[in-house]
């Protein structure tokens, strides 16, 4: 935690007086907590502009289900660029490359948000700059004005962060409760987003600290590493999650179909926003599902395009008969679904999840199990420290295998140990636990809720 604040002193009118500009990176994981954070900042006060083309700033309020009235959206005109279909993966790499046009496109961000920089800097007594790491670039400039200062939130956790760059720079100092295996990288990450990180992290020196939407009950140990990283010194940090509220509008037809399941009975399954599966893998999928006589919610989607409102999309083949044959176990939506209202209902008792850091935080938060299949990008790394570390879930396949082809008695023995197993049994009651303590973490005087408060006293400082 930061050192400099008496905790709840921050002071709304001095809030007032500072204005937070918010800037995502536009992949829904990322856009979504950026969101979300947004939504709790404001919630005290301080005014909030969130930053970005027009087509993904409706993407996020889109799927958003928060009241977002006191923020303030700049919706910059969305340039041209190309938003393929997403590439059916072959069975080495599954990123969505299909989006890098998307992601090139966001650094054209850097003139107007500069000049948005210049127009408020003499308005306000101070600019807070609040980005994902992968819009460094675009916010660079805030450095050459007088008052104002960054700070990078961090989409990812906080674990894999540490243990990939302290790998990446040789191990330099030993660390105590290492994981038996630490992910390899290999196949996560294209070439041009490793080219793209590289770039976007040359411009992170100037910032005043980091801001991670992890809690310290679950990441405090590699919170504390991190800052032993050269890179890091200096830096102020707050690990202020879970930052997810839960949305109150119209309930979404799945919800109601999970009224009438018994307590803990439904495995929920979603891969999450930038995934796609070959037919192959989806028809594998279904049948170790309908194989394994489970109640399952599963919803079906290819990952977004970089313009999500560009509506032709794959429909993904199901086998023959499959939703007849398994009316009444299951349920296969298609459309956007409110994640962390499913994950909430009790009758869901088990998630399998790609394991990207939202989908891991909404899960241990509502205190369901995780069923970990990572896909892509970092998502290994979340993976082992969900099954590992905090054991609150169990990989599909191990580790060596976990990027190639799963076969359906794979997922069908995985799908009962974790739903009718004593072992899932005991996942379920672990990740019930850890669900309860990170909730309260929130509450007045809980870890959480003092970093959050010591963040905004430092804004009003
Ligand atoms: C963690 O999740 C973040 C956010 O989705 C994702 O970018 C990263 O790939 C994930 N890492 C793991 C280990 O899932
Ligand atoms: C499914 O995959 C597992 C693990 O790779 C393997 O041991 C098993 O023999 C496979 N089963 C079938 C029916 O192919």
């Amino acid at each position: 935690m930061a050192d400099d604040q008496h905790k709840d002193s921050y002071n709304k009118s001095s809030l007032e007086s500072v204005v937070v500009f918010v800037v995502p990176f536009p992949a829904q994981g990322h856009l979504n907590q950026l969101l979300q954070f947004s939504c709790l900042i404001s919630s005290f006060g301080v005014p909030v502009h969130f930053i970005g083309y027009k087509t993904h700033i409706q993407q996020a309020k889109s799927r958003n289900l928060q009241d977002m009235q006191q923020i303030h959206f700049h919706e910059f005109p969305t340039p041209h660029f190309d938003s393929p279909p997403p590439i059916i993966p072959n069975s080495i790499m599954k990123f969505p490359t299909h989006l890098q046009p998307s992601f090139e496109a966001s650094k054209q961000l850097h003139e107007p948000f500069t000049n948005l920089l210049h127009e408020f800097s003499n308005k306000v007594k101070r600019i807070v700059v609040i980005h994902d790491p992968l819009m460094s670039s675009v916010v660079q400039d805030f450095s050459s004005i007088p008052n104002a200062e960054s700070y990078a939130f961090h989409c990812i956790s906080a674990f894999t962060q540490f243990f990939s760059f302290w790998d990446a720079i040789g191990r330099p100092f030993p660390v105590e409760g290492m994981p038996k295996n630490i992910p390899s990288m290999e196949g996560c990450f294209s070439f041009e987003i490793m080219n793209f990180m590289a770039y976007q992290y040359e411009f992170m020196h100037y910032r005043t600290g980091d801001i991670f939407n992890s809690c310290r009950l679950i990441e405090g140990t590699y919170v504390d590493l991190l800052s032993k990283l050269e890179m890091n010194a200096n830096k102020k940090q707050w690990s202020i999650g879970p930052i997810l509220q839960k949305g109150s509008s119209t309930r979404h037809k799945s919800l109601e179909w999970l009224d009438k399941q018994g307590q803990n009975s439904v495995l929920y399954i979603s891969f999450g926003s930038s995934t796609t599966m070959t037919d192959k893998q989806i028809q594998e999928l279904a049948m170790g599902l309908e194989n394994s006589k489970q109640k399952f919610l599963w919803v079906l989607r290819d990952a977004d395009k970089g313009n999500v409102f560009d509506d032709e999309t794959r429909k993904a083949r199901l086998p023959e008969g499959y939703q007849e044959r398994t009316e009444g176990t299951g349920i296969v939506v298609t459309d956007w679904a409110p994640q962390l209202e499913i994950l909430g209902h009790t009758s869901i008792g088990g998630f399998m999840s790609h394991c990207g850091w939202n989908s891991c935080m909404e899960s241990m938060t509502m205190g369901v199990p995780i069923l970990a299949w990572p896909m892509h990008s970092e998502q290994p790394w979340n993976a082992t420290l969900i099954s590992e570390i905090l054991e609150v879930g169990i990989q599909v396949t191990e580790q060596a295998h976990q990027m190639e082809f799963v076969n359906s008695s794979t997922i069908e023995n995985v799908v009962n140990r974790l739903m009718v197993s004593k072992e899932g049994e005991e996942l379920r009651s672990r990740a019930e636990k850890l669900g309860r303590q990170v909730w309260q973490s929130r509450d007045e005087g809980g870890v959480s809720q003092l970093e959050l408060s010591s963040f905004m006293a430092h804004l009003s400082r």
